[in-house]
């Protein structure tokens, strides 16, 4: 599939966006093949560990801006396949290793409250800037950030929009290490390896009781409605305009 590469690596079933002209943002059909290697290692007995990485200097740019725009402007035509990715990540059985190198935009930053190790290259910048864009957060995010970081944080992450360095994220348990950006690749294989080797029954059922995933399934429920709001609105069409256009948005004829 264009943009995704499904791997295997040992036990280790490798998920690599692969989208570098467009810093790899995900289309919806990227998130529906991300979503069906998910749902596949449910019942894989040779998926052990999943490792989410990306090609290129970016993790990811979030969303696929031209897909947001196309919803604005055809509603009914809106992304299907996002939400059947994001409960694959909420019900994922496996340990989830994700390597982050670059600008981890959007659901670049917000799926990492999924993953249960995550390794961030030293140039790591994670931001969640769905209000500048006149969308609100999702993928659960609007629970399980504050839970991660306190309500001052993520709140500070949600209006503003700006990244927030790798250092700063470690020391705010949005990760579990900092790694030199050449190392990054081998480290994070070497933690999903030493997983996979691990009792998957044991590690399994430690992941499922520290996740509430019936909560968090309901949260994205909610941020799932109030966002499709959202994102028919007249502010939303006039983020992703400018965006296209390369300008500044004016959100001040909105009242
Ligand atoms: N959706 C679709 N295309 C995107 C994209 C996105 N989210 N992010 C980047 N691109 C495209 C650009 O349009 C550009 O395409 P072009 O070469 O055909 O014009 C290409 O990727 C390179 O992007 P560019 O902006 O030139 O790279 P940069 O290094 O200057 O900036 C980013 C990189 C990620 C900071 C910047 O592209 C950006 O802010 N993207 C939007 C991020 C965003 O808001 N995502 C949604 C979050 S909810």
């Amino acid at each position: 599939m264009d943009g995704v590469r499904v791997e295997r690596d040992g036990d280790v079933l490798v998920l690599v966006l692969d989208r570098q002209d467009k810093k790899n943002a995900i289309t919806d059909a990227m998130y529906g093949a991300l979503a069906d290697a998910l749902e596949s290692a449910e019942t894989d007995a040779a998926a052990r560990t999943v490792l989410i990485r990306s090609e290129g200097d970016t993790f990811t740019a979030g969303n696929d801006l031209a897909d947001f725009a196309r919803a604005n402007a055809q509603p009914g035509q809106g992304p299907t396949n996002v939400r059947r990715f994001l409960t694959a990540l909420t019900g994922c059985t496996r340990p989830i290793v994700a390597a982050v190198q670059g600008k981890a935009v959007g659901v670049g930053t917000t799926m990492l409250l999924h993953c249960d190790f995550v390794l961030l290259a030293e140039d790591a910048a994670l931001s969640t800037p769905f209000v500048n864009l006149a969308l609100v957060p999702e993928a659960g995010s609007t629970m399980l950030l504050p839970a991660t970081i306190g309500h001052a944080r993520a709140f500070a992450m949600f209006a503003t929009g700006e990244s927030v360095d790798a250092q700063t994220a470690l020391s705010w348990g949005l990760a579990s290490k900092v790694v030199a950006n050449q190392d990054l690749a081998a480290a994070a294989l070497a933690v999903a390896a030493a997983l996979a080797a691990k009792p998957l029954g044991a590690l399994s059922a430690t992941k499922h009781l520290m996740r509430n995933a019936e909560a968090v399934l309901a949260q994205m429920d909610a941020e799932s409605r109030e966002f499709a709001e959202r994102l028919r609105s007249p502010e939303a069409a006039e983020a992703f305009g400018a965006f296209m256009a390369r300008r500044k948005p004016d959100f001040s004829q909105f009242r």
